[in-house]
């Protein structure tokens, strides 16, 4: 994401005090957890998780993350929070998948997998309400197969979105728009070849309840300010206005996922059609969704916010806040799997035995199942045992 040279192409009037933080995290673990929506339970489908290594099966809003997590996977040592989203899976022409690999954005480092993390403040540096612990919420919805309910001038049109990279440079024609609008967009999946491989964007609502922690739906608590969306702007560069029933205006949280698709360019189907394929088996793209849960340190987060600066939101500039890590010491932040299953290499079936529901109508949720298991606690990239044998997916405690 780079705005300046936006304010030549498009003559937008971008506010010249407009700050965020923005950062690399580093992969924690990639297996089916979702402490959200399926806590205690293998989730349906594989998500890719970064953050604090108190991640677990089962977090409870009580638990105190900062002093659970011993380390963590994103740029600054304060922030102990997990974010985490589905992740994107290639359909081999013989019908085999294998994950698409995550590398880092522009400028963020050179850490292992992972996404890059932004917070952004308001317009003109207007007051924004850091989450409290114990915070969490979703955006986007994994049964979604299609927009046609959407307005599409309405925020939740622009939250999910895709860019088809043809280039890989950050000054680039093809990275000039702020995420979620220009030429190089979609709500759904590129249904073309992307040179330079393809970046999820998500953006969470930015107004809360000033009461609730979470919701039943992990939802409802929070808020898209109201309005419809500038289509130049998209959701990153938005002026609006929090209803007033979520009248607290906290930190437009926004993620990005630097899916490397080229391995496969050049091994899509003879027909043309698009071959990747989101976790929950959706070839589509509209169920792509993110989740959060608030664990950074005491009154870091707000510190941060009121008093970095950066419109690039570059760490370094807010060292004086925040402890900044070393790409080694974010990349040593790991957890091991605790799904007994593989989710690397070329599997036959989607990890959970997701079958691919191209829509329009909503996904149904289908039995889970353990896709492909392993006996080890490690992804392994060796052949897959016989299916027949595969156990139901077991959990195993943390070693
Ligand atoms: C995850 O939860 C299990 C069961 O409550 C517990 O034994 C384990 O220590 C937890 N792991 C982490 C990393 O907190
Ligand atoms: C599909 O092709 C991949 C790559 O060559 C291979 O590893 C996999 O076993 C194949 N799957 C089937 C079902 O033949
Ligand atoms: C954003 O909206 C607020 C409230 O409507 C207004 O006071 C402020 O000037 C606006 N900022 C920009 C940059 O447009």
């Amino acid at each position: 994401m780079n705005w300046r040279p936006l304010l030549a192409f498009t003559g937008l009037v971008v506010p010249s005090v407009h700050a965020v933080i923005r950062f690399g995290c580093a992969q924690l673990v990639t297996q089916r957890f979702d402490p959200l929506v399926t806590p205690g339970q293998v989730s349906p489908h594989v998500h890719q998780i970064v953050g604090g290594n108190a991640f677990n099966i089962t977090m409870d809003p009580s638990l105190d993350l900062p002093n659970l997590a011993t380390c963590t996977t994103c740029r600054f040592k304060e922030d102990k929070s997990n974010y985490w989203t589905a992740v994107m899976y290639f359909k081999h022409p013989n019908g085999s998948f294998i994950r698409v690999p995550q590398i880092p954005n522009h400028y963020t480092g050179a850490y292992n997998g992972g996404m890059t993390v932004y917070y952004i403040q308001p317009p003109n540096f207007e007051p924004v309400t850091a989450f409290r612990p114990g915070f969490r919420m979703i955006t986007g919805n994994p049964m979604l197969r299609n927009y046609d309910k959407i307005d599409p001038e309405s925020p939740e049109a622009y939250s999910v979105s895709f860019r088809c990279w043809e280039t890989t440079g950050f000054f680039d024609q093809d990275n000039m728009s702020p995420p979620g609008v220009g030429n190089y967009d979609t709500i759904h999946l590129p249904k073309k070849k992307c040179p330079a491989g393809i970046r999820a964007n998500i953006f969470f609502p930015s107004c809360w309840d000033g009461v609730n922690l979470d919701s039943r739906d992990h939802k409802s608590h929070v808020a898209f300010m109201t309005g419809t969306v500038d289509s130049n702007r998209g959701l990153f560069f938005r002026n609006g206005t929090c209803p007033s029933t979520h009248p607290v205006r906290i930190p437009l949280l926004f993620y990005e996922t630097y899916w490397d698709t080229r391995p496969f360019n050049d091994m899509w189907p003879t027909d043309g059609s698009q071959p990747f394929v989101l976790s929950m088996g959706d070839p589509t793209g509209y169920g792509h969704h993110g989740d959060y849960v608030f664990g950074w340190e005491g009154d870091s987060l707000q510190r941060a916010m009121d008093n970095c600066r950066d419109a690039f939101g570059d760490p370094s500039t807010c060292a004086s806040q925040l402890t900044i890590l070393s790409d080694a010491e974010i990349n040593s932040c790991t957890q091991k799997p605790q799904i007994n299953e593989r989710v690397d290499g070329y599997l036959d079936k989607l990890p959970g035995c997701n079958p691919i529901q191209p829509g329009p109508a909503s996904a149904t949720m289908i039995a889970n199942c353990d896709a492909v298991s392993t006996t080890g606690f490690s992804p392994s990239r060796t052949a897959a045992p016989a299916e027949v044998t595969a156990p139901p997916a077991v959990v195993t405690p943390a070693v």
